[in-house]
């Protein structure tokens, strides 16, 4: 028994000091000699994942500026990163002390944040296939226009959605809206110049195009959180940079010759063919592999704290005590009555306003998945309990063990053993959950995947080599698990 318990102790305190580590630090309040940058990195030239190679390490426009305010004004740069959609809000959090992500000063922004000077002017155009003769706002009467959600080009397609009859479809990642026009399923797209250069080259079958109608250019400024007092400083850096040609110098390093020209130049995909070539992310296969330690940290860490308490919940639902059980059940019916992406989200958007605990994407994720699969751990647990023999309740008491002691070396173990082919099927269902994490911005396996696709204008090769990975931890897990379970059988 003695050694059952040191297991698990050290289980639980390697899982701590893996998470431990992992746990990016996040400096907040500005004043402090690190300031957190947040962007999101899913739009060459300016921000994107350099995925040559296994460092992960966001590269582009923007992050040269932001390093060189950084080395001007003498702080330590942390970046973060997450959709484009959750920039602002991880503003007004104080999860970050600005925001650079080619974002455009409007007026509804300003109400809530504040911006710099803009650092760069850029147009929108309207993407499609070469064929498709679509070039002004005209052009787009009873045509599906998509956009990236919570841009500036949403609120421009909105806005010409009043005089012309278009539909509009909000994306998260530019890359899906250019698949979509590859797919047929979207007309056009109303992206930036710079930008849609990059997905111009790469896909010989789309061409780009100024929009003339449209009057406010897409110029880019940092954001800050109301009221910050790093706009000062940060504006007297960008007016020295454009005085002194470095903007000039950068924006020639990265609009000009631009990040995709590595790209390979084999023929685009025609509309209808789905041309799978994977050598073409075969220099980002270590990128992606680099996600599994991530995903099965995660995985286990939520497993093993999640028995933990599904184990307690079970005792509260079984001991009789009223208000226990009450607790217990309610709990449960919540965590199992609601989807866990939308408890994931409020677990990681509101517990800095609720506590002021800034807490990181990962932990976040665990302590969901945990909360979450404790509720429908408790039920199968309740279950091996109570189908333990009543003879064996009987027998302990009778020679005198404490209720404790026997429900944890005589109940316990047997319920444990008949469960679990159901505790295994509750992990292979949170390794193929732990994907969602992908959505808060931890680069898992399948969010690495989504990175690489992005970077290299492709979809499916990336995705496809995801699932597989998924699939391979999956055999392993269920391997694993036979072998045990044939095992703990041999003991009986
Ligand atoms: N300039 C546009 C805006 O502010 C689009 C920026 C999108 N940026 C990104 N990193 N995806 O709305």
């Amino acid at each position: 028994m003695k050694k059952r318990r040191l297991f698990l102790f050290t289980v639980i305190l390697a899982i701590a000091i893996i998470v431990g580590n992992y746990h990016l630090s996040v400096a907040s309040s500005v004043g402090k000699e690190t300031l957190t940058m947040i962007t999101s990195p899913d739009y060459p030239p300016y921000e994107f994942y350099e995925t040559q190679g296994s460092d992960r390490k966001i590269v582009g426009f923007d992050i040269d500026i932001a390093n060189y305010i950084r080395q001007k004004l003498g702080f330590k740069l942390n970046i973060a990163q997450s959709d484009f959609n959750g920039l602002i809000p991880a503003l007004q959090a104080k999860r970050a002390d600005f925001v650079m992500a080619g974002m455009t000063p409007t007026p509804e922004r300003r109400e809530n944040i504040d911006f710099s000077i803009i650092y760069y002017e850029a147009k929108d155009t309207l993407v499609a296939l070469k064929s498709s003769n679509l070039r002004k706002s005209e052009d787009l009467a009873g045509k599906i226009i998509g956009v990236q959600l919570g841009t500036i080009q949403e609120q421009n397609g909105k806005q010409i959605a009043e005089t012309v009859n278009i539909q509009l479809k909000q994306l998260n990642k530019v890359s899906e809206i250019v698949q979509e026009i590859k797919a047929g399923r979207i007309d056009a797209a109303i992206v930036e110049d710079t930008v849609a250069l990059g997905f111009v080259k790469a896909n010989s079958d789309l061409e780009f195009n100024v929009i003339p109608s449209i009057e406010n250019a897409s110029g880019s400024a940092i954001a800050f959180p109301k009221g910050s007092q790093l706009v000062k400083p940060f504006n007297d850096v960008l007016q020295q940079m454009k005085n002194n040609g470095e903007l000039e110098r950068l924006s020639k390093k990265w609009f000009s010759i631009t990040p995709t020209s590595e790209v390979s130049t084999s023929p685009a995909p025609k509309k209808d063919r789905l041309n799978l070539d994977f050598r073409r992310i075969i220099p980002d296969i270590p990128f992606i592999l680099k996600g599994i330690p991530l995903t099965l940290l995660f995985t286990l860490s939520s497993v093993f704290l999640g028995l933990f308490w599904g184990t307690a919940l079970s005792f509260f639902k079984i001991s009789g005590i009223k208000p226990l059980g009450w607790f217990a059940n309610i709990y449960t019916s919540i965590f199992r009555g609601t989807p866990l992406l939308l408890q994931l989200s409020l677990v990681y958007f509101a517990t800095p306003q609720l506590t002021g605990y800034d807490i990181s994407a990962l932990q976040a994720g665990i302590l969901t998945f945990t909360l979450n699969s404790g509720a429908y751990m408790s039920e199968t647990i309740r279950g091996g309990i109570q189908a333990v023999d009543k003879g064996q309740f009987e027998a302990a008491m009778s020679m005198g063990v404490t209720y404790w002691m026997m429900m944890w070396d005589v109940i316990l173990p047997q319920a444990l053993k008949n469960i679990l082919p159901a505790l295994v099927n509750e992990t292979i269902g949170l390794l193929k959950d732990s994907s969602l994490v992908a959505t808060i911005g931890v680069v898992e396996i399948l969010r690495s995947a989504q990175i690489v696709g992005a970077n290299r204008y492709i979809y499916f090769e990336p995705l496809l080599f995801a699932g597989l990975i998924y699939y391979v931890l999956v055999m392993g897990l269920s391997f694993g698990a036979s072998a045990l379970e044939r095992k703990l059988r041999r003991s009986d």
